[in-house]
């Protein structure tokens, strides 16, 4: 049974959802699905763009059939050749000899290698090149690292519709869904939306940034986004632009604190529990609590993109830094992720190191990263007279939110 919908007059969404996959490129968990996004162009000639993930072609082969009719495919028209996308192209190619390939020079480069049959099947086009269908007209604008080199977007300049390849996409299958305004996107899709984007574009924050000046003179025509994962945008899009620009600028969205602890026995993770409990009481209403060992990286990473300010609360381990927190560390590093204040405390029955090691971490090897003076070391547990010593880490805590919050109104 084919399973698509309408966009608008002539352009449908023929993609596939995604329920059985665990792990996005085998290490993002998935607990509400994914979607692969692919469109149906029918004008006076017929334009597929991108296709799906192998796992889903069988969905995707019969949406695409369902609504040609019959038809003959005469393009397909490639955004990004990441396999979540590409890896149907043969299938189409296979099943439509008629049809040709447009994509840029890197994309073919690419579809060679993964053994794509595209010889004399092919139309390249460069930076601002157009193409005609019919009644719509298709300008092609180069998106480099938004998320691989090769990738581009490009504008329906007839109907408005912007194909925006991975950007603004989002996990969580449609099911069903098409528009974001169908859903409540700000209270049941963000989270997911924000952990998308920061865990695999995260690290290229200056393309996405070179990508939307390049596109805010595109804006005022676009009426529809089309993304290769999640919703179809139609309005409210200063929102979703809105998020993409402070994510790929590296700046909080929440001036908070969020506290990630390391505990074996349960000791840290009281150290952790009393510093969010004495933030509230002080009146800090933005606090997260997260356990490295039970809370995936990606979470841990598309929340430190979302707060102001991290409590690293770790035990010492090997004489070192907890392997997960170790973790937690690396995958910043290799994200980019930058401009946030951190406090540090550790614990350490008999030698406790993981508080200067952290600090050095997020010094040397982290971008404009501050972390705050007041060190807490803790050894075996939490006492009475170390929960005192805690307060002033409260205080120097509650001192930098101030300082951010009166920085970020008055600039
Ligand atoms: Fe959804 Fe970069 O592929």
């Amino acid at each position: 049974m084919h399973c698509t919908r309408n966009i608008t007059n002539d352009l449908y969404w023929v993609g596939a959802n995604e329920h059985r996959l665990s792990l996005f490129e085998n290490i993002h968990p998935l607990t509400t699905g994914v979607s692969y996004n692919s469109y149906l162009l029918l004008d006076e000639k017929t334009v597929l763009f991108d296709t799906v993930d192998w796992a889903v072609c069988r969905q995707y082969i019969e949406n695409v059939e369902y609504l040609l009719n019959g038809k003959p495919l005469d393009y397909l028209v490639i955004h990004h050749l990441e396999p979540d996308h590409a890896a149907s192209i043969n299938e189409i190619l296979l099943r439509h000899p008629e049809t040709k390939l447009i994509s840029n020079e890197k994309a073919f480069m690419m579809m060679r290698q993964f053994g794509f049959e595209i010889d004399g099947r092919y139309e390249e086009v460069v930076e601002g090149d157009t193409r005609t269908f019919g009644k719509h007209t298709i300008a092609f604008v180069y998106a480099p690292m938004v998320h691989w080199p090769e990738a581009m977007v490009s504008l329906d300049v007839t109907n408005g519709v912007l194909f925006s390849a991975d950007g603004f996409g989002s996990f969580i299958a449609l099911d069903g869904v098409l528009f974001a305004d169908e859903v409540d996107f700000d209270r049941d899709w963000i989270d997911e939306a924000r952990r998308y984007l920061t865990n695999i574009v995260g690290k290229y924050g200056p393309h996405v940034q070179a990508l939307l000046k390049k596109a805010g003179p595109l804006l005022p025509q676009v009426k529809y986004i089309c993304p290769l994962h999640g919703p179809v945008w139609r309005k409210d899009f200063g929102y979703i632009i809105g998020k993409y620009d402070q994510w790929s600028r590296y700046e909080p969205e929440v001036n908070g604190v969020l506290i990630i602890y390391a505990s074996m026995y349960g000791n840290t993770e009281n150290a952790a529990v009393a510093l969010a409990t004495k933030l509230r009481e002080k009146g800090v209403r933005n606090v997260k609590v997260r356990d490295v060992s039970n809370t995936h990286v990606s979470w841990l990473i598309s929340e430190t993109f979302q707060y102001s300010h991290i409590v690293i609360a770790s035990v010492t381990y090997n004489l070192g830094i907890y392997p997960l927190i170790h973790n937690y560390l690396a995958d910043m590093k290799a994200l980019n992720l930058q401009k946030r204040t951190f406090a540090v405390i550790e614990n350490g029955t008999w030698a406790p190191k993981a508080g200067d090691l952290i600090r050095e971490y997020l010094d040397k090897e982290l971008k404009q990263m501050t972390v705050l003076g007041d060190e807490l070391t803790i050894n075996s547990s939490l006492t009475e007279e170390k929960g005192l010593e805690m307060d002033s880490l409260v205080d120097s805590i509650i001192e930098s939110l101030k300082a951010e919050e009166a920085a970020k109104a008055k600039a």
